[in-house]
């Protein structure tokens, strides 16, 4: 072990969290490196308060599950009137669910989970050039995007790509995982863009509705590495939070670990093997008047790695202004918007500013 590892893990007199998250910032190697140096025990910007969140019974006493539901014939009529069923009851009872039979090639899902690996698994030099907390870089590596704002540190590491106008170019793209995210990003962008149909209609409007609002116009494309961690108890891979776009599309690999707030209990998301996990994000439940529920999930660590998931984000224009807010027609006399309307800019803002687990849905409430 190197000293640097050594100094997050030796008992100090005075701590000072800004020295150690600095330092840790600063090495530019993630989780993985502390992994790489043979931590044992995990260093103490990573230990999560003791009752942060309050621990819910598990799921597994109350088989709960979130929805599945198979998208396998959906050029039919009648099938994908019951599709959209399906999803309407998902989005407003759980907010998650996982699809199957999406069109969607195993080949290619499992090409971009490699890439994932490969990335963070490639020399530390190569993979130093992307770290950085500028949000202007499209493609951009770090280690906990809120680090200087949060309680305490997550176990994992993580590769954004931007997909914002102007166009990312393939150059920018780390060479380890180019081919294969070029390749994922076409086909989940264009399921993005049938979600857009299917939930449009689950709202009870056209099918064209959330795409002329551009609801999905900007996307990206978050991929994080959740190494093995030697105490998962006193950790958290990802706090607990609402997602703040409009619509995440994801992708895991095998190992477990998302747990979703489902009445009051923490219910395990169990990878299904080609399937994607969807749910509607903070920016759908304000468009949708609160039919549509973004809802709080969180990962646990785990003695088993690395984990690794990409979370496929859709989101609207912030660039000329637009004002989003609550469908016109979702609303009535009888059913008043719940939400006042916003700039993206000030919604990403607000998310960038503060912790992962503070949620903003609440400053828009009405
Ligand atoms: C996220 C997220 C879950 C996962 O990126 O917002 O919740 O399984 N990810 O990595
Ligand atoms: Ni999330």
């Amino acid at each position: 072990m190197d000293s640097l590892s050594n100094s997050f893990t030796e008992t100090r007199f005075e701590y000072d969290p800004k020295t150690d998250l600095k330092a840790f910032d600063e090495t530019k190697a993630g989780v993985k490196g502390l992994v790489d140096a043979g931590v044992v025990k995990i260093p103490k910007i990573f230990i999560r308060p003791s009752n942060d969140p309050p621990e819910t019974p598990n799921s597994r006493l109350t088989n709960l599950q979130v929805p599945i539901i198979d998208l396998g014939g959906i050029d039919g009529r009648d099938r994908r009137d019951e599709i959209v069923d399906e999803i309407r009851r998902a989005s407003e009872e759980w907010g998650f669910f996982q699809v199957v039979n999406h069109g969607i090639p195993f080949g290619v899902l499992s090409g971009m989970i490699d890439g994932v690996r490969e990335f963070n698994e490639q020399d530390l030099e190569a993979k130093k050039e992307f770290y950085t907390r500028d949000r202007n870089r499209k493609v951009r590596f770090n280690s906990n995007f809120d680090l200087y704002h949060a309680k305490a540190a997550n176990w994992r590491d993580t590769l954004t790509i931007s997909m914002a106008v102007p166009e990312l170019v393939p150059e920018e793209l780390p060479s380890a995982c180019r081919d294969t995210t070029l390749e994922y990003m076409s086909h989940i962008t264009k399921l993005g863009e049938t979600f857009l149909e299917l939930l449009s209609e689950a709202l009870g409007l056209k099918p064209d509705h959330l795409s002329l609002m551009d609801c999905g116009k900007v996307c990206s494309l978050v991929c994080h590495y959740y190494p093995a961690c030697p105490e998962p108890e006193l950790t958290l891979g990802n706090s607990q939070h609402s997602d703040p776009a409009f619509l995440t599309l994801l992708l895991t690999n095998q190992i477990g670990g998302l747990q979703v707030l489902h009445q009051n209990q923490w219910v395990d998301v169990e990878p299904i093997e080609g399937g994607l996990i969807i749910n509607v994000g903070d920016f759908l439940q304000i468009v949708s008047n609160g039919k549509f529920k973004s809802v709080d999930h969180r990962v646990v660590s785990n003695r088993v790695g690395p984990r690794m998931s990409v979370a496929f984000f859709l989101s609207g224009v912030s660039v000329p202004p637009k004002l989003y807010g609550p469908i016109k027609e979702l609303v009535s006399e009888k059913n008043p918007p719940l939400y006042r309307e916003f700039t993206l800019s000030e919604h990403f803002g607000k998310f960038f500013s503060g912790a992962l687990d503070q949620s903003i849905l609440d400053s828009y409430k009405l």
